[in-house]
C-alpha cells in the first residue's frame, strides 16, 4: 500500500511489549510514538488541530500557522504544515535542547527562541513556557496567522481517545489493567484514559509527574525545573479531567535518566526522558501489588531520544 503523504503516516504506531526491562509478573506494553514522522506523540495532536481548523475555515489554504512548542508539537506541526502547504512559525524557550531548534528549522519552520524567565538550559519551567506562549500569541496577531494554542484545544484529546486509546485496545487484544503517562497538555493521558476506562472502568490510570512538580497529585511545586521536557509545567492543564486520574506518581530526574539508559541498553529503544518516566511508573505500578498478578499496563514511548 502506498501512503499518500507524511500526514497519512501519523498514528497507527506499533504496540511493543517491554519484556526485557520488566521480567516480573504482569506485562508492560508501550506505544512506539517515537516512530511517527515528526518523532513524537505530538504528531497526532498537531494533525488533529490543523485538520479541524482547515475543515471549519479557521485555517484557509496557505495561511501561516504559529505555535509555542517545547519541540515536539513544533515537529508535528512542521510535518503537517509541509505536507498541507502552510508556512510555520514556532516560538520555543531557549532552555530546550538546541537539537530541537535545528530539527524544526530543518523541517522548514521559522524558529523564534525566547529567553528563559526562571529556568536554566535543559530545565524549562512553567514561567518559561508562558513567555514563549505570549510571544506566539503576539506573532500570530501581528501576522494574521492561525494560532494553534495546543493547551486550549480539544482535538488532541479526541485524537488520543479515538486513535491512540482505541489502537491500544485493538492491538493488545486483552483488557488493559493500568495506564501510565506523563502530562504536558494532558491530551495523551486524558484521551487514552477515556478510551481504556470506556472499555473497562477498572483500568487504573496513573498521571506521571516530575518529582517536586506534581500539582495533579495535589503537591506543592517546589522544583519547577526538571528534565522531563514537554511535561510537568507546574500547573493543572486547562482541559484537565481530574476523575480520569486514579493516582499521581512522581518520578525523579535520576530515575528518568536511569530508565532511559535501560530502555536503550535492554530494549533497543533510544527515547526521551518522559518516555523513561512513563516506563518507571508502569514498573512501579506492576510492583505495587495493586493490580492482579498477570496485569497488563499500557504506556507510551513519547519521543525519540535523538534530539536531546
Ligand atoms: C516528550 C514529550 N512527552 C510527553 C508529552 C506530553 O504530551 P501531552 O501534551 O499530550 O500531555 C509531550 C508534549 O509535548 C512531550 O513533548
Amino acid at each position: 500500500m502506498i501512503a499518500a503523504s507524511a500526514t497519512a503516516l501519523i498514528g497507527r504506531t506499533p504496540l511493543v511489549a517491554l519484556d526485557r526491562i520488566h521480567r516480573g509478573s504482569g506485562r508492560i506494553v508501550a506505544k512506539a510514538e517515537f516512530m511517527q514522522p515528526g518523532g513524537s506523540v505530538k504528531d497526532r495532536a498537531a494533525l488533529a488541530i490543523v485538520e479541524a481548523a482547515r475543515s471549519d475555515g479557521r485555517l484557509p489554504p496557505g495561511r501561516t500557522v504559529v505555535e509555542m512548542t517545547s519541540g515536539n508539537m513544533g515537529a508535528g506541526l512542521a510535518v503537517a504544515c509541509a505536507a498541507l502547504g502552510h508556512p510555520l512559525v514556532v516560538t520555543m524557550s531557549a532552555g530546550n535542547s538546541e537539537a530541537r531548534a535545528r530539527m524544526l528549522e530543518g523541517l522548514g519552520a521559522e524558529v523564534v527562541l525566547i529567553s528563559q524567565v526562571d529556568g536554566v538550559p535543559g530545565r524549562v519551567t512553567g514561567a518559561d513556557i508562558a513567555a514563549a506562549a505570549a510571544a506566539a500569541r503576539r506573532i500570530a496577531a501581528e501576522r494574521g496567522a492561525f494560532y494553534v494554542d495546543q493547551f486550549n484545544a480539544a482535538e488532541p484529546i479526541h485524537a488520543h481517545q479515538f486513535g491512540t486509546g482505541r489502537e491500544i485496545l485493538d492491538q493488545a487484544g486483552c483488557p488493559i489493567d493500568g495506564w501510565a503517562a506523563a502530562v504536558g497538555t494532558g491530551a495523551t493521558f486524558m484521551g487514552v484514559a477515556r478510551a481504556l476506562k470506556a472499555a473497562s472502568a477498572a483500568t487504573w490510570c496513573v498521571a506521571v509527574e516530575p518529582q517536586g512538580s506534581a500539582p495533579l497529585g495535589g503537591g506543592r511545586v517546589s522544583k519547577p525545573g526538571h528534565i522531563l521536557q514537554g511535561t510537568g509545567y507546574g500547573a493543572v492543564p486547562p482541559h484537565w479531567d481530574a476523575p480520569l486520574m486514579d493516582e499521581s506518581m512522581e518520578v525523579s530526574d535520576t530515575e528518568a535518566s536511569d530508565w532511559r539508559h535501560r530502555l536503550a541498553a535492554e530494549e533497543g529503544f533510544y527515547v526521551g526522558f518522559s518516555a523513561a518516566a512513563n516506563v518507571c511508573a508502569a514498573v512501579r505500578l506492576l510492583e505495587s501489588g495493586r493490580l492482579r498478578r498477570d496485569a497488563v499496563v499500557a504506556t507510551v514511548l513519547c519521543d525519540t531520544g535523538l534530539k536531546y
